[in-house]
């Protein structure tokens, strides 16, 4: 009743807000929502139905048959063949699943046609996080900023993947697509309800393909701001970098970017997916750090080898990191060629020098602000 008043609110125009939340759906935050959410209550409704209808008559011909005696009958002279019976179970049927692939076809049809206003975003997913690219260049990370999209007005996501099968899923906005290498999707959508820079009011987006070991952690929300607002927030996003003073780079700016790295490298010496930062500069200028084909990091870093530097390991590591993969480790890293400018680059690794400026967790401790 809830989910057919949420509909023909939402058919009339009247709803001023996202539908509200079902046993089945989430709230539907989207123009298509309503349109998705009608399809599967009928579905669900038809489901029911025949559920029910199956199970009673399945239980009464149980007990109405039951072998009565112990000695069996078998009659040889009942009915072998009715016509309108047989009609009747495949033409109801019929047209059932007809009406339901007409209106899921539809519906399939509209999701795959974004409308020609539409605002361009790329996506890219990655293990295990996700990175958007908006058309003035900024570059905003999942595990950061998350996606933010203007309200009102119809969004056209292009779906590409670095690694393995991925798939962009917002349930509020019931849109899901796979993300394959090698191949550049789209799926579109339009969110007229705007929710601010509050995580609390966001919507969700998913991955929805296992996609390996953190696929769980695969998370971003969906910010969703109103026009003015999304100009002025593209806007510090393309240089956000750009204005924090130099002595500050990296002690404003490192926090924020180490939360992408967060997921695969610790600061406290916890093996991740990645080597832990924990000593790592220092690991690095001694080293004593092997590679997986065998060679140390003193065979390869230090003036006149492949790197002169330690910093110019760590960049290469951040731009190319199957390159060269540290023993024990797997070749899992992404890499962040696009995304990380050689500013963001410095701020990385002036954090990785002064760690003991940062807590577990990343974040500043108080001593050192
Ligand atoms: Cu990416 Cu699951």
């Amino acid at each position: 009743m809830q989910t057919l008043l949420a509909i023909l609110t939402a058919a009339t125009g009247l709803a001023d807000g996202p539908t509200a939340p079902t046993f089945w759906m989430p709230q539907g935050a989207s123009t298509v929502a309503p349109d998705v959410d009608i399809v599967f209550d009928v579905i669900n409704w038809v489901c029911y139905f025949f559920f029910a209808l199956i199970v009673v008559a399945m239980v009464a011909f149980v007990w109405k048959y039951r072998i009565r005696e112990r000695e069996h009958r078998f009659r040889m002279d009942g009915p072998t063949h009715h016509a309108a019976l047989e009609a009747t179970y495949i033409i109801v049927p019929l047209l059932l699943s007809g009406v339901i692939f007409f209106f899921g076809f539809r519906g399939y049809l509209d999701l795959a046609t974004p409308p020609a206003n539409s605002y361009d975003i790329n996506v890219t997913a990655k293990k295990w996080q996700w990175a958007f690219t908006y058309p003035n260049g900024a570059v905003a990370s999942g595990a950061v900023e998350g996606l933010v999209v203007p309200a009102g007005r119809p969004v056209r996501v292009v779906l590409r993947a670095d690694d393995v099968l991925h798939s962009f899923f917002i349930p509020e906005f019931r849109v899901k697509r796979d993300c394959v290498p090698g191949r550049v999707g789209a799926i579109w959508f339009q969110c007229d309800y705007p929710t601010g820079m509050d995580p609390a009011k966001a919507y969700n987006l998913f991955c929805a393909e296992y996609c390996g070991t953190d696929h769980s952690k695969m998370l971003a929300k969906v910010y969703v701001l109103e026009q003015a607002e999304f100009d002025e927030w593209l806007a510090k996003q393309a240089n956000w970098i750009e204005e924090i003073p130099d002595a500050e780079l990296f002690t404003a700016a490192g926090p924020r970017l180490y939360a992408q790295c967060s997921q695969c490298h610790s600061l406290d010496g916890t093996a991740g997916q990645g080597p832990s930062w924990q000593g790592i500069f220092d690991r690095i200028r001694a080293g004593t750090g092997k590679f997986t084909n065998g060679q140390s990091y003193a065979d390869l870093i230090g003036p006149g080898k492949v790197y002169e530097t330690p910093e110019d390991y760590i960049r290469d590591s951040i731009l190319n990191p199957g390159k060269y993969v540290v023993q024990t480790f797997g070749n899992v890293m992404p890499t962040f060629k696009g995304q990380m400018s050689e500013r963001k680059i410095e701020a990385v690794t002036g954090m990785m020098k002064h760690l003991d400026q940062f807590d577990a967790k990343g974040k500043l401790k108080a001593a050192a602000k």
